[in-house]
Protein backbone atom coordinates (compact mmCIF):
# COMPACT_ATOMS: atom_id res chain seq x y z
CA UNK A 1 0.00 0.00 0.00
CA UNK A 2 2.64 2.42 0.62
CA UNK A 3 4.66 1.94 -1.53
CA UNK A 4 8.95 2.40 -1.85
CA UNK A 5 8.68 3.87 1.49
CA UNK A 6 8.29 0.15 3.14
CA UNK A 7 10.66 -2.79 2.38
CA UNK A 8 8.78 -5.38 4.00
CA UNK A 9 5.22 -5.88 4.78
CA UNK A 10 3.74 -5.70 8.74
CA UNK A 11 4.02 -8.27 11.07
CA UNK A 12 0.38 -10.33 11.56
CA UNK A 13 0.01 -8.51 15.01
CA UNK A 14 0.45 -4.89 13.47
CA UNK A 15 -2.19 -6.09 11.02
CA UNK A 16 -4.13 -6.80 13.44
CA UNK A 17 -4.26 -4.22 15.97
CA UNK A 18 -4.29 -2.17 13.33
CA UNK A 19 -6.79 -2.84 10.60
CA UNK A 20 -10.40 -1.53 11.30
CA UNK A 21 -12.38 -2.80 8.28
CA UNK A 22 -14.27 -5.04 10.41
CA UNK A 23 -15.80 -2.25 11.80
CA UNK A 24 -15.57 0.64 9.42
CA UNK A 25 -17.11 -1.40 6.31
CA UNK A 26 -20.16 0.35 7.48
CA UNK A 27 -19.30 3.49 6.48
CA UNK A 28 -18.89 2.36 2.58
CA UNK A 29 -22.04 4.59 1.62
CA UNK A 30 -21.00 7.73 3.52
CA UNK A 31 -17.11 6.59 1.84
CA UNK A 32 -18.20 6.44 -1.54
CA UNK A 33 -21.31 9.44 -0.92
CA UNK A 34 -18.05 11.25 -0.12
CA UNK A 35 -15.63 10.32 -2.78
CA UNK A 36 -18.47 10.99 -5.58
CA UNK A 37 -18.90 14.71 -4.24
CA UNK A 38 -14.68 15.13 -4.02
CA UNK A 39 -14.23 13.76 -7.67
CA UNK A 40 -17.06 16.06 -9.02
CA UNK A 41 -15.50 19.29 -7.57
CA UNK A 42 -12.26 17.80 -8.63
CA UNK A 43 -13.64 17.69 -12.59
CA UNK A 44 -15.45 21.21 -12.06
CA UNK A 45 -12.05 23.08 -10.83
CA UNK A 46 -10.36 21.35 -13.65
CA UNK A 47 -7.74 19.30 -11.21
CA UNK A 48 -8.76 16.43 -12.89
CA UNK A 49 -10.38 15.90 -16.53
CA UNK A 50 -14.11 15.09 -16.96
CA UNK A 51 -13.34 11.38 -18.61
CA UNK A 52 -11.30 10.40 -15.23
CA UNK A 53 -14.41 11.72 -13.38
CA UNK A 54 -16.89 9.43 -15.52
CA UNK A 55 -14.74 6.87 -14.99
CA UNK A 56 -14.24 6.65 -11.07
CA UNK A 57 -18.15 8.04 -10.75
CA UNK A 58 -18.88 4.49 -12.69
CA UNK A 59 -16.20 2.22 -10.91
CA UNK A 60 -17.84 4.35 -7.88
CA UNK A 61 -21.15 3.18 -8.86
CA UNK A 62 -20.13 -0.65 -9.57
CA UNK A 63 -18.35 -0.85 -5.82
CA UNK A 64 -21.44 0.44 -4.39
CA UNK A 65 -23.59 -2.12 -6.13
CA UNK A 66 -20.79 -5.09 -5.05
CA UNK A 67 -21.30 -3.88 -1.11
CA UNK A 68 -24.68 -3.94 -1.24
CA UNK A 69 -25.44 -7.22 -3.12
CA UNK A 70 -22.70 -8.89 -1.04
CA UNK A 71 -20.14 -9.55 -3.55
CA UNK A 72 -17.40 -7.23 -2.60
CA UNK A 73 -14.34 -9.01 -0.78
CA UNK A 74 -13.07 -7.30 1.99
CA UNK A 75 -9.49 -7.35 2.57
CA UNK A 76 -7.65 -6.88 5.93
CA UNK A 77 -4.52 -6.50 4.20
CA UNK A 78 -6.35 -2.91 2.97
CA UNK A 79 -6.92 -1.89 6.74
CA UNK A 80 -10.21 0.06 6.20
CA UNK A 81 -12.95 0.84 4.22
CA UNK A 82 -11.10 4.15 2.31
CA UNK A 83 -8.43 1.90 1.22
CA UNK A 84 -10.49 -1.29 0.29
CA UNK A 85 -12.82 0.61 -1.76
CA UNK A 86 -9.93 2.28 -3.40
CA UNK A 87 -8.29 -0.69 -4.20
CA UNK A 88 -10.91 -1.83 -5.70
CA UNK A 89 -11.75 1.19 -7.70
CA UNK A 90 -8.15 0.66 -9.31
CA UNK A 91 -8.97 -3.11 -10.24
CA UNK A 92 -12.16 -1.35 -12.19
CA UNK A 93 -10.74 1.64 -13.64
CA UNK A 94 -7.30 1.39 -13.83
CA UNK A 95 -4.64 3.95 -13.35
CA UNK A 96 -7.87 7.05 -13.51
CA UNK A 97 -8.30 5.89 -9.83
CA UNK A 98 -5.08 7.08 -8.55
CA UNK A 99 -6.45 10.54 -9.16
CA UNK A 100 -9.03 10.28 -7.45
CA UNK A 101 -7.19 11.23 -3.70
CA UNK A 102 -5.69 14.40 -4.71
CA UNK A 103 -6.35 16.97 -2.68
CA UNK A 104 -7.27 14.73 -0.16
CA UNK A 105 -6.00 12.24 3.12
CA UNK A 106 -7.72 9.46 4.82
CA UNK A 107 -7.91 11.95 7.65
CA UNK A 108 -10.37 14.16 5.83
CA UNK A 109 -11.69 11.44 4.64
CA UNK A 110 -12.59 9.62 7.71
CA UNK A 111 -13.60 12.70 9.25
CA UNK A 112 -16.46 12.97 6.54
CA UNK A 113 -17.57 9.67 6.97
CA UNK A 114 -18.11 9.50 10.54
CA UNK A 115 -19.62 13.00 10.45
CA UNK A 116 -21.81 11.85 8.14
CA UNK A 117 -22.85 8.39 9.45
CA UNK A 118 -23.38 10.05 12.82
CA UNK A 119 -25.55 12.95 11.39
CA UNK A 120 -27.86 10.11 9.70
CA UNK A 121 -28.25 8.41 13.20
CA UNK A 122 -29.01 11.80 15.14
CA UNK A 123 -31.97 11.99 12.13
CA UNK A 124 -32.83 8.49 12.87
CA UNK A 125 -32.93 9.06 16.95
CA UNK A 126 -34.67 12.18 16.43
CA UNK A 127 -37.83 10.64 14.92
CA UNK A 128 -37.31 7.57 17.73
CA UNK A 129 -37.24 9.98 20.47
CA UNK A 130 -40.77 11.53 18.65
CA UNK A 131 -42.26 8.42 18.43
CA UNK A 132 -41.65 8.03 21.84
CA UNK A 133 -43.03 11.01 22.46
CA UNK A 134 -45.77 10.82 21.10
CA UNK A 135 -46.85 7.22 22.81
CA UNK A 136 -46.31 9.08 26.45
CA UNK A 137 -48.56 12.22 25.09
CA UNK A 138 -51.51 9.54 23.63
CA UNK A 139 -50.90 7.83 27.63
CA UNK A 140 -51.47 10.61 29.42
CA UNK A 141 -54.48 11.84 27.83
CA UNK A 142 -56.07 8.68 28.72
CA UNK A 143 -55.03 9.20 32.24
CA UNK A 144 -55.33 12.79 33.42
CA UNK A 145 -58.11 11.97 35.96
CA UNK A 146 -56.45 9.12 36.99
CA UNK A 147 -55.25 8.92 40.68
CA UNK A 148 -51.76 7.86 41.57
CA UNK A 149 -49.38 8.53 44.82
CA UNK A 150 -46.38 10.98 43.87
CA UNK A 151 -43.42 10.08 45.43
CA UNK A 152 -40.27 11.50 47.29
CA UNK A 153 -37.41 9.45 48.19
CA UNK A 154 -39.97 6.61 46.77
CA UNK A 155 -42.11 7.37 49.93
CA UNK A 156 -46.04 8.64 49.11
CA UNK A 157 -45.34 12.12 49.21
CA UNK A 158 -49.45 14.12 47.40
CA UNK A 159 -51.71 12.80 45.57
CA UNK A 160 -51.17 13.69 41.67
CA UNK A 161 -52.49 12.13 38.27
CA UNK A 162 -50.45 9.58 35.83
CA UNK A 163 -51.36 11.63 32.93
CA UNK A 164 -49.24 14.42 35.33
CA UNK A 165 -46.38 11.29 35.91
CA UNK A 166 -46.37 11.17 31.94
CA UNK A 167 -45.92 14.32 31.32
CA UNK A 168 -42.55 14.18 33.70
CA UNK A 169 -41.08 11.91 30.77
CA UNK A 170 -42.40 14.06 28.06
CA UNK A 171 -40.31 17.15 29.30
CA UNK A 172 -37.23 15.04 29.57
CA UNK A 173 -37.56 12.95 25.94
CA UNK A 174 -38.37 16.78 24.76
CA UNK A 175 -35.26 18.02 26.19
CA UNK A 176 -33.09 15.32 24.12
CA UNK A 177 -34.94 15.72 21.74
CA UNK A 178 -33.76 19.23 21.57
CA UNK A 179 -30.49 18.21 22.79
CA UNK A 180 -30.41 16.02 19.42
CA UNK A 181 -31.08 18.98 16.62
CA UNK A 182 -28.28 21.09 18.53
CA UNK A 183 -25.91 18.46 18.35
CA UNK A 184 -27.03 17.79 14.42
CA UNK A 185 -26.84 21.69 13.63
CA UNK A 186 -23.09 21.89 14.84
CA UNK A 187 -21.66 18.73 13.40
CA UNK A 188 -23.12 19.92 10.44
CA UNK A 189 -20.01 21.25 8.63
CA UNK A 190 -17.49 19.56 6.19
CA UNK A 191 -14.19 18.97 6.92
CA UNK A 192 -13.78 17.62 3.27
CA UNK A 193 -11.05 19.29 1.79
CA UNK A 194 -8.97 19.71 5.15
CA UNK A 195 -6.43 16.93 3.68
CA UNK A 196 -4.06 15.66 6.36
CA UNK A 197 -3.72 18.69 8.18
CA UNK A 198 -2.74 21.69 6.74
CA UNK A 199 -4.99 21.92 3.66
CA UNK A 200 -4.13 21.54 0.14
CA UNK A 201 -2.08 23.39 -2.63
CA UNK A 202 -4.54 22.61 -5.40
CA UNK A 203 -7.61 24.96 -6.17
CA UNK A 204 -9.88 22.84 -4.81
CA UNK A 205 -13.69 24.28 -4.01
CA UNK A 206 -14.90 23.02 -0.60
CA UNK A 207 -17.81 25.06 -0.52
CA UNK A 208 -18.83 23.17 -3.53
CA UNK A 209 -18.21 19.23 -1.63
CA UNK A 210 -19.68 20.62 1.74
CA UNK A 211 -23.19 21.81 -0.45
CA UNK A 212 -23.22 18.49 -2.42
CA UNK A 213 -22.99 16.66 0.95
CA UNK A 214 -25.71 18.59 2.39
CA UNK A 215 -23.62 20.61 4.84
CA UNK A 216 -24.17 24.05 5.99
CA UNK A 217 -20.75 25.63 5.02
CA UNK A 218 -17.08 24.00 5.79
CA UNK A 219 -15.20 23.55 8.72
CA UNK A 220 -13.06 26.59 8.57
CA UNK A 221 -9.60 25.23 10.56
CA UNK A 222 -8.04 22.31 8.34
CA UNK A 223 -6.43 21.17 11.50
CA UNK A 224 -9.65 21.39 13.64
CA UNK A 225 -11.12 19.36 10.88
CA UNK A 226 -9.48 16.35 11.44
CA UNK A 227 -8.56 16.45 14.87
CA UNK A 228 -12.18 17.24 15.87
CA UNK A 229 -14.84 14.22 17.20
CA UNK A 230 -16.70 16.41 19.32
CA UNK A 231 -19.66 15.70 16.83
CA UNK A 232 -19.34 11.62 18.44
CA UNK A 233 -19.03 13.21 21.91
CA UNK A 234 -22.00 15.04 21.51
CA UNK A 235 -23.78 12.28 19.94
CA UNK A 236 -22.63 10.36 22.90
CA UNK A 237 -23.34 13.14 25.52
CA UNK A 238 -26.81 13.33 24.24
CA UNK A 239 -27.69 9.17 23.78
CA UNK A 240 -26.27 9.07 27.51
CA UNK A 241 -28.60 11.52 28.74
CA UNK A 242 -31.29 9.85 27.09
CA UNK A 243 -30.70 6.57 27.97
CA UNK A 244 -30.69 7.95 31.78
CA UNK A 245 -33.92 8.71 31.35
CA UNK A 246 -35.31 5.19 29.84
CA UNK A 247 -33.38 3.82 32.46
CA UNK A 248 -35.63 5.71 35.04
CA UNK A 249 -39.10 4.82 33.50
CA UNK A 250 -37.83 1.35 32.96
CA UNK A 251 -36.90 1.23 36.78
CA UNK A 252 -40.61 2.48 37.43
CA UNK A 253 -41.61 -0.28 34.95
CA UNK A 254 -40.09 -2.60 37.01
CA UNK A 255 -41.76 -1.53 40.19
CA UNK A 256 -44.66 -0.89 39.21
CA UNK A 257 -45.04 -4.27 38.11
CA UNK A 258 -44.62 -6.05 41.41
CA UNK A 259 -46.83 -7.61 43.27
CA UNK A 260 -46.24 -5.23 45.81
CA UNK A 261 -47.33 -2.59 43.97
CA UNK A 262 -49.42 -3.63 41.07
CA UNK A 263 -50.25 -0.42 39.54
CA UNK A 264 -49.44 -1.89 36.32
CA UNK A 265 -49.92 -5.35 34.48
CA UNK A 266 -46.39 -5.82 31.94
CA UNK A 267 -48.27 -6.79 28.31
CA UNK A 268 -47.00 -10.33 27.13
CA UNK A 269 -45.38 -8.95 24.47
CA UNK A 270 -42.83 -7.27 26.53
CA UNK A 271 -41.89 -9.75 29.38
CA UNK A 272 -40.83 -13.36 29.97
CA UNK A 273 -42.20 -16.26 31.73
CA UNK A 274 -39.58 -18.43 34.85
CA UNK A 275 -38.12 -21.45 33.80
CA UNK A 276 -38.82 -22.60 36.91
CA UNK A 277 -41.68 -20.64 38.26
CA UNK A 278 -44.85 -20.71 35.93
CA UNK A 279 -46.73 -18.03 37.76
CA UNK A 280 -44.03 -15.29 36.76
CA UNK A 281 -43.97 -12.86 34.69
CA UNK A 282 -40.20 -10.83 34.25
CA UNK A 283 -40.22 -7.44 33.00
CA UNK A 284 -37.03 -8.43 30.95
CA UNK A 285 -37.53 -5.23 28.26
CA UNK A 286 -37.35 -2.85 31.25
CA UNK A 287 -34.80 -4.76 32.91
CA UNK A 288 -32.46 -4.59 29.68
CA UNK A 289 -33.42 -1.02 28.94
CA UNK A 290 -32.26 0.20 31.96
CA UNK A 291 -28.88 -2.19 31.76
CA UNK A 292 -27.88 -0.93 28.38
CA UNK A 293 -27.57 2.78 29.79
CA UNK A 294 -24.62 1.66 31.62
CA UNK A 295 -23.47 0.58 27.99
CA UNK A 296 -24.16 3.58 26.27
CA UNK A 297 -22.53 5.69 29.27
CA UNK A 298 -19.38 3.48 28.74
CA UNK A 299 -19.14 4.14 25.48
CA UNK A 300 -19.42 8.07 26.24
CA UNK A 301 -16.57 7.64 28.64
CA UNK A 302 -14.04 5.30 26.53
CA UNK A 303 -14.19 8.26 23.58
CA UNK A 304 -14.26 11.21 26.04
CA UNK A 305 -11.17 9.07 27.51
CA UNK A 306 -9.61 8.18 23.94
CA UNK A 307 -9.55 12.00 23.27
CA UNK A 308 -8.38 13.52 25.86
CA UNK A 309 -4.52 14.13 25.55
CA UNK A 310 -4.20 13.89 22.01
CA UNK A 311 -2.12 16.44 20.45
CA UNK A 312 -3.36 17.73 16.90
CA UNK A 313 -4.01 16.55 15.05
CA UNK A 314 -4.78 13.19 13.75
CA UNK A 315 -3.68 10.23 15.65
CA UNK A 316 -4.80 6.80 15.35
CA UNK A 317 -6.10 6.71 18.55
CA UNK A 318 -9.23 8.37 16.59
CA UNK A 319 -9.87 5.04 15.19
CA UNK A 320 -11.39 3.77 18.47
CA UNK A 321 -14.04 6.53 18.11
CA UNK A 322 -16.39 4.08 16.32
CA UNK A 323 -17.31 1.19 17.33
CA UNK A 324 -18.04 3.01 20.66
CA UNK A 325 -20.50 5.43 18.55
CA UNK A 326 -21.71 1.99 16.68
CA UNK A 327 -22.99 -0.04 19.80
CA UNK A 328 -24.74 3.16 21.74
CA UNK A 329 -26.63 3.90 18.94
CA UNK A 330 -27.62 0.73 18.30
CA UNK A 331 -28.35 0.24 21.84
CA UNK A 332 -30.37 3.26 22.01
CA UNK A 333 -32.35 2.72 18.90
CA UNK A 334 -33.45 -0.55 20.45
CA UNK A 335 -33.72 0.92 24.08
CA UNK A 336 -36.57 3.56 22.49
CA UNK A 337 -38.20 1.47 20.40
CA UNK A 338 -38.52 -1.20 23.41
CA UNK A 339 -39.96 1.76 25.47
CA UNK A 340 -42.54 2.82 23.28
CA UNK A 341 -43.88 -0.59 22.49
CA UNK A 342 -44.18 -1.05 26.15
CA UNK A 343 -46.13 2.01 27.16
CA UNK A 344 -48.21 1.29 24.19
CA UNK A 345 -49.03 -1.55 25.38
CA UNK A 346 -49.42 -1.39 29.32
CA UNK A 347 -52.23 -2.03 31.49
CA UNK A 348 -53.16 0.05 33.70
CA UNK A 349 -54.89 -0.80 37.36
CA UNK A 350 -56.03 2.37 38.37
CA UNK A 351 -58.48 1.43 41.47
CA UNK A 352 -54.96 -0.04 42.69
CA UNK A 353 -53.42 2.86 41.75
CA UNK A 354 -56.25 5.53 43.32
CA UNK A 355 -56.38 3.69 46.96
CA UNK A 356 -52.38 3.68 47.20
CA UNK A 357 -52.83 7.27 46.39
CA UNK A 358 -54.46 8.11 49.55
CA UNK A 359 -52.22 5.84 51.66
CA UNK A 360 -49.28 7.15 53.74
CA UNK A 361 -51.50 10.10 54.90
CA UNK A 362 -50.92 11.85 51.30
CA UNK A 363 -53.36 15.15 51.72
CA UNK A 364 -51.50 16.34 54.79
CA UNK A 365 -50.48 19.02 52.64
CA UNK A 366 -53.77 19.87 51.71
CA UNK A 367 -54.67 19.73 55.28
CA UNK A 368 -51.70 21.91 56.34
CA UNK A 369 -52.78 24.61 53.27
CA UNK A 370 -56.14 24.70 54.53
CA UNK A 371 -55.24 25.98 57.99
CA UNK A 372 -53.17 28.63 56.23
CA UNK A 373 -55.86 29.66 54.12
CA UNK A 374 -59.14 29.02 55.87
CA UNK A 375 -57.91 30.14 59.69
CA UNK A 376 -54.81 32.34 58.50
CA UNK A 377 -51.76 30.70 60.64
CA UNK A 378 -48.90 30.78 59.52
CA UNK A 379 -47.48 27.32 57.40
CA UNK A 380 -45.18 26.04 59.86
CA UNK A 381 -47.63 26.45 62.60
CA UNK A 382 -50.05 24.54 60.27
CA UNK A 383 -46.99 21.99 59.63
CA UNK A 384 -47.00 21.14 63.51
CA UNK A 385 -50.66 21.27 63.83
CA UNK A 386 -51.20 18.31 60.51
CA UNK A 387 -48.40 16.62 62.25
CA UNK A 388 -50.19 15.96 65.28
CA UNK A 389 -53.55 14.46 63.27
CA UNK A 390 -51.26 12.49 61.41
CA UNK A 391 -50.00 10.67 64.94
CA UNK A 392 -54.07 10.54 65.60
CA UNK A 393 -54.58 9.02 62.31
CA UNK A 394 -52.26 6.77 63.36
CA UNK A 395 -53.21 5.89 65.75
CA UNK A 396 -56.10 4.99 64.87
CA UNK A 397 -54.99 2.99 61.83
CA UNK A 398 -57.49 4.91 59.66
CA UNK A 399 -56.77 8.11 56.79
CA UNK A 400 -56.80 11.25 57.28
CA UNK A 401 -60.14 11.96 55.36
CA UNK A 402 -61.28 9.22 58.01
CA UNK A 403 -60.91 11.38 61.30
CA UNK A 404 -63.98 12.97 62.14
CA UNK A 405 -64.34 16.49 63.04
CA UNK A 406 -64.20 16.06 66.81
CA UNK A 407 -60.94 14.42 66.10
CA UNK A 408 -59.88 17.17 64.39
CA UNK A 409 -61.47 19.95 66.97
CA UNK A 410 -59.10 17.90 69.58
CA UNK A 411 -55.76 18.85 67.32
CA UNK A 412 -57.13 22.11 66.85
CA UNK A 413 -60.13 23.58 67.85
CA UNK A 414 -61.07 26.16 65.24
CA UNK A 415 -61.19 23.56 61.92
CA UNK A 416 -64.31 23.46 60.83
CA UNK A 417 -66.71 20.85 58.61
CA UNK A 418 -65.48 22.06 55.10
CA UNK A 419 -61.71 20.63 55.77
CA UNK A 420 -62.69 18.01 54.77
CA UNK A 421 -63.42 18.98 51.01
CA UNK A 422 -59.65 19.12 50.17
CA UNK A 423 -58.95 15.86 52.78
CA UNK A 424 -59.78 13.19 49.53
CA UNK A 425 -57.63 12.85 47.02
CA UNK A 426 -59.33 14.34 43.93
CA UNK A 427 -60.11 17.21 45.63
CA UNK A 428 -56.25 17.49 46.82
CA UNK A 429 -55.24 16.69 42.96
CA UNK A 430 -57.97 19.14 41.46
CA UNK A 431 -56.38 22.01 44.15
CA UNK A 432 -52.77 21.89 42.82
CA UNK A 433 -53.62 24.41 39.47
CA UNK A 434 -50.85 26.14 39.80
CA UNK A 435 -48.68 26.06 36.50
CA UNK A 436 -47.08 22.97 35.83
CA UNK A 437 -49.12 21.65 38.50
CA UNK A 438 -50.98 18.06 38.92
CA UNK A 439 -54.75 19.11 38.45
CA UNK A 440 -56.27 17.97 35.47
CA UNK A 441 -57.11 21.16 33.43
CA UNK A 442 -53.15 21.94 34.19
CA UNK A 443 -52.22 18.75 32.52
CA UNK A 444 -54.10 19.10 29.64
CA UNK A 445 -52.63 22.34 28.92
CA UNK A 446 -49.11 20.65 29.12
CA UNK A 447 -50.37 17.87 26.93
CA UNK A 448 -51.49 20.16 24.42
CA UNK A 449 -48.44 22.28 24.39
CA UNK A 450 -46.26 18.77 23.06
CA UNK A 451 -49.00 18.57 20.41
CA UNK A 452 -48.32 22.17 19.26
CA UNK A 453 -44.95 22.35 19.77
CA UNK A 454 -44.12 18.23 17.92
CA UNK A 455 -46.38 20.13 15.06
CA UNK A 456 -44.24 22.66 14.45
CA UNK A 457 -41.19 20.78 14.29
N1 LIG B 1 -8.95 3.87 9.61
C1 LIG B 1 -8.55 5.17 10.00
C2 LIG B 1 -9.47 5.70 11.12
O1 LIG B 1 -10.49 5.13 11.34
C3 LIG B 1 -8.64 6.09 8.83
C4 LIG B 1 -7.70 7.23 8.89
C5 LIG B 1 -6.31 6.79 8.75
N2 LIG B 1 -5.41 7.91 8.72
C6 LIG B 1 -4.10 7.76 8.91
N3 LIG B 1 -3.39 8.85 8.89
N4 LIG B 1 -3.57 6.59 9.19
O2 LIG B 1 -9.15 6.64 11.79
Amino acid sequence: MWGGRFASGPAAIMEEINASIGFDKKLYKEDIKGSSAHAAMLAAQGIISAADYDEIEKGLKTILAEIESGKFVFSRKLEDIHMNIEARLAELIGSAAGRLHTARSRNDQVALDFRLWVREETDKTIQSIRHLIETLLGRADQEVETLMPGFTHLQVAQPITLGHHLMAYVEMFGRDLSRMHDARERMNESPLGAAALAGTSFPTDRFMTAKALGFREPTRNSIDSVSDRDFALEFLSATAICATHLSRLAEEIVIWSTAQFNFIHLPDSFSTGSSIMPQKKNPDAAELVRAKTGRINGSLIALLTIMKGLPLAYSKDMQEDKEQVFDAAQSLELSLAAMAGMIGDLEINRDVMKKAAGSGYSTATDLADWLVRKLGLPFREAHHITGHAVALAEKKKCNLSDLTLEDLKTVYPDITEDVFDVLSVEKSVQSRKSYGGTAPQEVRRQIDYWKKRLAKA
